[in-house]
């Protein structure tokens, strides 16, 4: 299947999107929905702020981001397919949260607003090509002390080949081959953040990370701020 452009990436998910909730639910009973659960929980988040939920889906984050807001704060789901942001529409009528804003746009050209005070991107960065820009552009907007958590897969060094094969297999129907393989979010947030976590789960099939922003040299220095 290859690395997949933005075009592709549309129109696979725009294709998956009515039954994407339905087709991840045995990933959500290995476990992941608890590992979402806790990054969002680790985002520190406190009421009014507002949060960025990049390559947002059908929107699996977007309650548990409304709740730790509150109503004065805002959520804000970006992703490119028309298809899983209806979805995701759907959800937000459903729960009625009042406080989430969907946007449709590429994640490479998406600019966080001046408010933005953390961003999260779940299973979302691993397939972007530009992940590494896309997180450096957030680490530039987002004030100090903000924090960026990620939760994505990443190719697991220790499995055997087969169970590899099997893997790659079992998330096809996502678009993910082994050529994202050196897809690393985490090494480039490593690069643009302070490391506050790095978490590996299913013997390293997937990662939770979470960066917090930290003040610049010059301003430790003494320098201008
Ligand atoms: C595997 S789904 C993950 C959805 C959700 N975050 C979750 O945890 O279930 C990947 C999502 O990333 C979106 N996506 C991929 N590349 C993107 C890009 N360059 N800009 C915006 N969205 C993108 C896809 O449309 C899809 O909805």
């Amino acid at each position: 299947m290859g690395i997949l452009d933005a075009e592709e990436v549309q129109r696979l998910y725009d294709r998956r999107a009515g039954h994407y909730d339905v087709l991840t639910l045995a990933f959500h009973a290995l476990g992941f929905g608890r590992h979402q659960e806790q990054l969002v929980a680790e985002l520190g988040l406190s009421e009014g702020a507002v949060v960025i939920d990049l390559c947002c889906g059908t929107g699996v984050n977007l309650a548990e981001l409304s709740s730790a807001v509150g109503s004065r704060g805002t959520v804000i789901g970006v992703d490119l397919s028309e298809g899983m942001l209806a979805e995701a529409k759907e959800r937000v009528r459903a729960a009625d949260l009042a406080n989430v804003r969907l946007v449709q746009a590429d994640v490479r050209d998406y600019q966080l607003p001046d408010e933005a005070a953390a961003v999260l991107s779940t299973f979302g960065l691993e397939m972007v090509p530009a992940y590494d820009e896309v997180i450096e552009r957030a680490a530039e907007r987002l004030p100090t002390d903000a924090r960026i958590g990620l939760l994505g897969l990443k190719h697991p060094e220790s499995w055997p080949g087969w169970l590899v094969e099997a893997g790659v297999a079992a998330t096809k129907p996502f678009g993910v081959s082994r050529d994202y393989e050196d897809f690393k979010p985490w090494v480039a947030a490593d690069r643009h953040f302070e490391r506050r976590s790095l978490r590996e789960h299913f013997a390293g099939a997937a990662y939770s990370y979470v960066g917090e922003k930290a003040r610049s040299p010059t301003y430790l220095e003494g320098g201008e701020p």
